[in-house]
């Protein structure tokens, strides 16, 4: 009887470990755009097990269930310091502007995991969220921050994260905090990342490294220049053009060691190619910073392309204070100039001794609570409100254009 009863758990166990992937084997389930905004949708996700097997299916919420429709994953394997791990994603194509769909990850005949997300809305408004450094010694409150936010700003398509997404980019272990506590979002609402500085840190003190875990885990478009994918990279979603850019010149510099000379080319050419009626860049570091001992900052060298091509407004970060410039173009106020906005901290770091510089028509330095930015874009006026995670109103401000 024994004997019976050792087989049956044997069996039992086998059964167990070679049926499909449970939910808690997904991890960093989460959207961005490596495509066409108003037609794809790229969904990607962790797991540490090679499946060739693992499929997507997806469909238009509201219609009859097609599962016609499915896409196979690419797996691409990822090293990180605890060993190695699968990337999986796929780009569903063909979607429709203003429609809801479901995605579903299915192993065989098993559903392992199950969310929705929703396209844009018209080709000439959207609204998003923008983020600053979310590096943190406890990542639960960049996910306050970030649920906070989607919350109290539900027809938010999109979010952007200006750069220091974590404190140590070559640290597994922050990533993981990072994805988990943002993704009951993230596997419905888009991510743009922006590269920042404590992404090319490494555990060892002063060795910097390509930021090879953010290019790793983020799929993004292609379209940047040679070395730089990824990290630099620009995009259409309505009536706006985006650019991301890369401002870690110093850190880069032994991997990239023209790094600036590249984007600045490349950058010319790409906002030279727009009609979008909005132009919006992200970096990492500003300009026109907010640091005591400081000169100005290499990318002010970005500033002369910024105004020849009319850009409406650049977001930064790195400061971790929510300032901004009013328009402005060779140094000077002008009514139809460059606006340079730094867009606070959302997840714990702070710092004491950045101030309010001349160029800043407005300044907080957010020390009491993480803070974040809601826009919303149309056809005649961009609209930023900044705003603390608990809600309260810490500026707005807006451009018009007919
Ligand atoms: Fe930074």
């Amino acid at each position: 009887m024994k004997k019976i009863v050792l087989i049956f758990l044997t069996l039992l166990l086998v059964n167990l470990n070679s049926s499909a992937f449970a939910q808690e084997d997904i991890r960093a389930l989460h959207l961005t755009w490596s495509e066409d905004t108003k037609s794809t949708q790229t969904i990607t996700w962790q797991m540490h097990e090679f499946n060739p097997n693992i499929r997507v299916e997806y469909g238009e919420i509201g219609l009859p269930a097609d599962f016609s429709k499915k896409v196979m994953a690419d797996i691409e394997p990822f090293s990180d310091e605890t060993g190695v791990k699968h990337i999986y994603h796929v780009t569903l194509q063909g979607l429709k502007s203003n429609k809801e769909y479901f995605y579903r990850i299915v192993d065989g005949d098993t559903k392992i995991k199950e969310a929705n997300f929703k396209m844009g809305k018209n080709l000439d408004s959207c609204d998003f969220l923008v983020f600053g450094d979310s590096q943190s010694y406890n990542y639960k409150v960049w996910g306050e921050t970030l649920k906070a936010a989607y919350a109290q700003n539900p027809n938010a398509e999109f979010f952007v994260n200006v750069g220091d997404l974590v404190d140590n980019g070559q640290r597994i272990s922050e990533w993981e905090n990072w994805f988990l506590n943002g993704k009951d979002i993230m596997m419905h609402l888009p991510i743009v990342p922006v590269v920042g500085n404590h992404e090319t840190y490494t555990p060892q003190k002063g060795i910097f490294s390509m930021p090879k875990y953010f290019t790793s885990q983020f799929v993004l478009p292609q379209n940047g220049p040679e070395k730089l994918k990824e990290q630099v990279y620009s995009f259409d979603y309505a009536n706006v053009h985006f650019v991301v850019l890369d401002t870690q010149f110093g850190e880069e510099r032994s991997f990239v060691p023209d790094s600036l000379e590249r984007q600045i080319e490349w950058l010319k050419k790409d906002l030279a190619e727009t009609d979008k009626k909005w132009r919006v860049v992200f970096m990492h570091r500003a300009p026109y910073h907010n640091r005591v001992d400081k000169g100005f900052d290499q990318t002010i060298k970005f500033v002369p392309i910024f105004e020849e091509f009319n850009v409406d407004v650049v977001f930064t970060a790195h400061d971790h204070v929510c300032a901004r410039t009013p328009a402005m173009r060779a140094g000077l106020l002008t009514d139809d100039g460059v606006i340079y906005a730094t867009t606070g901290r959302s997840g714990t770091k702070v710092y004491q001794t950045v101030i309010k510089k001349e160029w800043n028509s407005t300044f907080l330095n957010p020390l009491d609570e993480p803070t974040y930015s809601m826009i919303s874009v149309n056809e005649k006026k961009f609209t930023v409100k900044v705003l603390s995670q608990s809600g309260k109103l810490i500026d707005k401000w807006d451009i018009d254009k007919f």
